[in-house]
C-alpha cells in the first residue's frame, strides 16, 4: 500500500510538533522492531527521531548489522532503501516512506546503456573492472558484481581504486564523472589517461578509450555540479581565514581550491576539529550545513551556495509518520532476487574495502 493523497495531505496538514510526538511514541512502542535510519541530507526534524544518522556507507553498514526485528524504515533516496534491503536479513523488511524519491545521478546510468558501454569498452583491450558508486540503481550494482567489480562510497573510493588495480589494468567508473575524476587524481592517474563515456553520444563521445586507464561515466549530481570555482573565491576574498570543504561529487576546479574534500560523514568530523570563532563554508547539501550549524552555533558555519537535494527534501514527517502507522501493509522496497544477488556480491566487496 502507497498512502492515499488526501491521506498525505491530511497529514502534512498537521503541526510539526504532533507530528514528531506521535512518531516518537510509535518509534518507542516498536522498541527493536524497528530501526529508523536517516542520511546526513535529511531535515533535522527527521534525523533527530531516528536510530543511526550517518552518510551513505555507515547507513549501510547499519541495515546489514541491524539484529533487531522486522522493519528497516529508510529516510533517504531509493538506491539507498535497496542497498538496505539486499543487505539485511531475509525476514527484515525495508520501507521507503517516499517511494518515487530517487537520486537523479542514480537515474543517469540505465542497465542497457552500461551494457551497450561495457561490450564497446571490452572490446578496446585490456582487463577493465567495473566500479560503480554507491548513488546507483540496484541493476548497476548487480552488473558490477557479476562482472567482478565492486561498489564505492565517497568515503571509501580511493581504497576502492587501489583494490580495482589489484584486479585490472583499466577502470570503468560510473555513474559520477566528478567523483571518478576526483579519485583518479588522488591516485595519481594524470588526465591524458581519463576518458569519458557519455551514454548521450554516439559510441560514447569516441574518445580514445583503448590507451584510458580510467573510464568515466558522464553522470553528475545536480546539487553538487553546482559548485564552481567562483563560489571558493569568493570565500577566499571576503573571508581569508575560512576553512573551505566539499563533498567529492563537486567538479574538480572547486575540490582542487578547497582545503578538505569528503563523504558527508568526513565533513561532519572535519567540523568537529574546528574551534569556537572558526569560519568554515561547506559545498555540500544545505541540509547537512544547516545540521552543523545547530550543532555548533559559536563558529560561522556557512554554505559554499546554494544547494537543496530536492529528491531528499521529498521524505517529510508526514510520510514517515504515515509508514510507522502502516508498518504491515505499506509497499517493501523489493529487488528481484539474481539482481539482489550479485548486488549483494558489490555490496559485499564494498564493506570490506575500507
Ligand atoms: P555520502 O556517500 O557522502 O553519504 O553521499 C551520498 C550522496 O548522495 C551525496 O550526494
Ligand atoms: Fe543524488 Fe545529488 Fe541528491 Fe545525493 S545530493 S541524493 S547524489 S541528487
Amino acid at each position: 500500500m502507497i498512502p492515499a493523497p488526501e491521506r498525505i495531505r491530511e497529514y502534512e496538514g498537521l503541526p510539526e510538533e504532533i507530528l514528531i510526538s506521535r512518531i516518537a511514541a510509535l518509534r518507542d512502542r516498536y522498541k527493536d522492531n524497528v530501526c529508523v535510519l536517516a542520511h546526513l541530507y535529511q531535515r533535522r526534524s527527521i534525523s533527530q527521531l531516528a536510530n543511526f544518522v550517518g552518510d551513505s556507507y555507515g547507513l549501510s553498514r547499519s541495515a546489514a548489522n541491524f539484529k533487531g526485528g522486522e522493519y528497516i524504515v529508510f529516510c533517504g533516496v531509493r538506491f539507498m532503501a535497496e542497498s538496505a534491503a539486499i543487505l539485511c536479513r531475509s525476514d527484515q523488511h525495508v520501507l521507503h516512506p517516499e517511494p518515487e524519491a530517487g537520486c537523479p545521478m542514480a537515474d543517469m546510468a540505465s542497465i542497457e546503456e552500461t551494457s551497450r558501454a561495457w561490450s564497446a569498452l571490452t572490446r578496446t583491450g585490456g582487463t577493465l573492472v567495473p566500479v560503480t558508486y554507491m548513488n546507483s540503481t540496484a541493476d548497476i550494482k548487480s552488473f558490477c558484481g557479476e562482472l567482478g567489480g565492486t561498489i564505492c562510497t565517497s568515503s571509501n573510493a580511493l581504497k576502492t581504486f587501489e583494490w580495482a588495480f589489484k584486479r585490472g589494468e583499466r577502470v570503468f567508473f560510473l555513474p559520477d564523472e566528478h567523483l571518478g575524476r576526483n579519485t583518479a587524481k588522488q591516485f595519481g592517474i594524470v588526465p591524458d589517461d581519463i576518458a569519458t563515456w557519455d551514454p548521450n553520444k554516439p559510441d560514447g563521445g569516441g574518445e580514445d578509450y583503448e590507451s584510458a586507464k580510467v573510464i568515466l561515466w558522464r553522470g553528475y549530481c545536480p546539487v553538487h555540479q553546482k559548485f564552481t570555482s567562483r563560489d571558493v573565491e569568493h570565500i577566499r576574498r571576503f573571508y581569508p581565514d575560512a576553512k573551505v570543504v566539499v563533498h567529492p561529487e563537486c567538479p574538480q576546479e572547486v575540490v582542487d581550491r578547497a582545503d578538505a574534500v569528503g563523504s558527508t560523514d568526513f565533513i561532519g568530523k572535519f567540523v568537529a576539529t574546528t574551534k569556537p570563532g572558526d569560519k568554515i563554508f561547506i559545498g555540500t547539501e544545505i541540509n547537512l550545513v544547516q545540521n552543523l550549524q545547530t550543532q555548533y552555533p559559536d563558529r560561522l558555519i556557512a554554505k559554499l551556495h546554494r544547494s537543496l537535494c530536492l529528491t531528499m527534501y521529498q521524505i517529510s514527517l508526514a510520510r514517515l509518520l504515515l509508514t510507522l502507522e502502516n508498518l504491515e501493509a505499506f509497499d517493501r522496497v523489493v529487488v528481484p532476487n539474481k539482481t539482489a544477488h550479485f548486488a549483494r556480491v558489490a555490496l559485499d566487496r564494498m564493506l570490506s574495502i575500507h
